[in-house]
């Protein structure tokens, strides 16, 4: 390869001793360079592979293309690019042969974050853990910003599945979440696993194609919310996901569209073991980092998982022995009266301590009884769904490991469910995604057998971090951390 300028060269070698050796390795301005001797031209190359370093000089050169041997990739020598996408294009160097000496430039001229950037999407759209591992690591070194890998994930994961928002998007998002409080040495893992998830998730699916918005943009939004519901309630996505983008497109702010979405989640008993709910909340957090422009593509994701969803009031458990389905539709008839008590009564509750026994309790009218008596004596809709939420959480704390692993995943549904709704309230309070409060209550109720027996609850060390909750979650996170570490050493070895 020869230059047309000048600039950056440094003198490598002499010709004659690359054709010699065929192949030379030399250092220059802090690179270690492969120089290969092939017909009358001499190629420069990073001498370390890009897939896992090896070194390229013991590599074979055959009619141009360079193999390295430890995992075969082949490289075009002339211009570093591969053949074999888990590696990646190798670096090469300009060359100037004058006089018999080799000079090469060693200026950078590519844009080293638009590189990763795309071999970010070539993991994602390859499903390949450590292309996505190797690109995030200079990513987050390069700009110490995690958004972008982040916004790059989740324009991915909402594009190339055709089912939509899944798990892959909801650990992507969590992991996300839990960034700011990890060291920064970790977080390149945390954001690792996340992407790596929501490529596993689209692995082998056909992509998914967005539905245009209403020709006329109405600003009507009370009518969109309402056929919105209607085409949810007759299990029609494209109606429903045409209502969504119509009010996305017309200006929805993003409080009137969560208050949309989280009406037809609780339009029907706790959705899809939960799943609906919780993924209607992170798909809202995740826009909420990566940026409202985003959420056409981002919310649309979730309808088909609404439309597709088992209803409780469809399974066994929830009618039978006790019809809670039939109990919680009498409580929510009297909700509108209990939220005019309410009113007169802002602020004042302070029942929590009562509530929550009973919300762990055997008896689920009484736990019905408790909500609505809560919102009587002047709960407000956050403290209500807080407590239930806590409830949901002791149920884990109590969980026992005499129950069988599908078990706990039951008790984990209920509180991601409680957990979305107490969130989803906090975002944006309504009659509708109080009946949510309500469906989370009866899955607590519905899990207390996993608390039989119940594992005792700890009681702080003296000198520990005790009722802290700061300190607490930096312990937790410390522990955490050591254990992950741990577990990647052991890999390693
Ligand atoms: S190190 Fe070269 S192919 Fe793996």
């Amino acid at each position: 390869m020869e230059l047309e300028t000048n600039q950056a060269l440094v003198w490598a070698a002499h010709l004659a001793d690359i054709r010699a050796a065929g192949c030379l390795t030399v250092q220059v301005e802090g690179h270690t360079l492969a120089l290969f001797s092939s017909g009358e031209q001499v190629y420069a190359v990073d001498n370390r592979c890009p897939h896992m370093g090896f070194p390229l000089q013991r590599g074979t050169l055959k009619d141009g293309i360079l193999t390295c041997h430890w995992h075969h990739a082949r490289f075009d020598l002339a211009s570093g690019g591969t053949f074999d996408q888990f590696a990646d294009d190798v670096r090469v160097f300009p060359v100037s042969i004058r006089d018999g000496e080799v000079w090469v430039d060693v200026a950078s001229h590519d844009d080293p974050e638009a590189h990763q950037r795309q071999r970010l999407r070539d993991g994602l759209e390859r499903d390949i853990p450590l292309v996505i591992g190797k690109a995030v690591i200079p990513l987050l070194e390069q700009t110490a910003d995690a958004s972008e890998a982040f916004r790059i994930g989740l324009a991915f994961g909402v594009r190339y599945r055709q089912a939509g928002w899944g798990q892959g998007l909801t650990m992507h998002t969590c992991l996300m979440n839990l960034l700011p409080y990890l060291r920064a040495e970790d977080r390149p893992r945390a954001l690792y696993h996340g992407l790596s998830a929501v490529a596993r998730d689209c692995a082998g699916l056909p992509p998914r194609f967005g539905i245009r918005p209403l020709p006329t943009l109405s600003t009507d939004l009370a009518a969109l919310k309402r056929w919105f519901r209607q085409f949810v309630e007759v299990r029609d996505a494209e109606g429903a996901e045409r209502c969504l983008v119509s009010a996305v497109r017309a200006g929805a702010d993003h409080r009137q569209v969560a208050d949309m979405l989280f009406a037809a989640v609780t339009d029907h008993r706790y959705l899809q073991i939960g799943h609906v709910a919780d993924f209607t909340n992170k798909a809202l957090e995740a826009l909420d980092i990566a940026g409202w422009e985003d959420a056409e593509a981002v919310l649309t994701s979730l309808v088909s998982g609404y439309t597709n969803a088992d209803r409780m009031e469809e399974s066994n458990a929830w009618r039978h022995p006790v019809d809670l389905v039939t109990m919680v539709e009498q409580a929510f008839e009297q909700l509108p009266a209990a939220l005019e008590m309410n009113q007169r009564r802002p602020g004042t509750w302070m029942g929590s301590d009562r509530l929550v026994p009973t919300l762990l309790g055997e008896d689920a009218q009484a736990i019905a009884d408790g909500l609505l008596e809560a919102l009587r004596e002047g709960s407000t809709a956050e403290e209500l769904a807080g407590a239930v939420a806590y409830a949901a959480a002791l149920r884990i704390a109590r969980f026992h490991l005499s129950n069988e692993f599908g078990d706990w995943d039951t008790a984990l549904h209920t509180f991601s469910f409680a957990h979305a709704i107490h969130q989803g309230i906090r975002r944006v309070p309504s009659p509708e995604l109080l009946r949510g409060v309500f469906d989370a209550a009866m899955s607590v109720y519905l899990d207390r057998f996993l608390n039989v027996p119940a594992v005792r609850l700890p009681e702080p060390e003296s000198g520990s971090p005790g009722t802290n909750p700061d300190m607490l979650l930096e312990e937790l996170l410390a522990a955490a951390g050591e254990r992950g570490r741990e577990a990647g050493r052991q890999l390693s070895v």
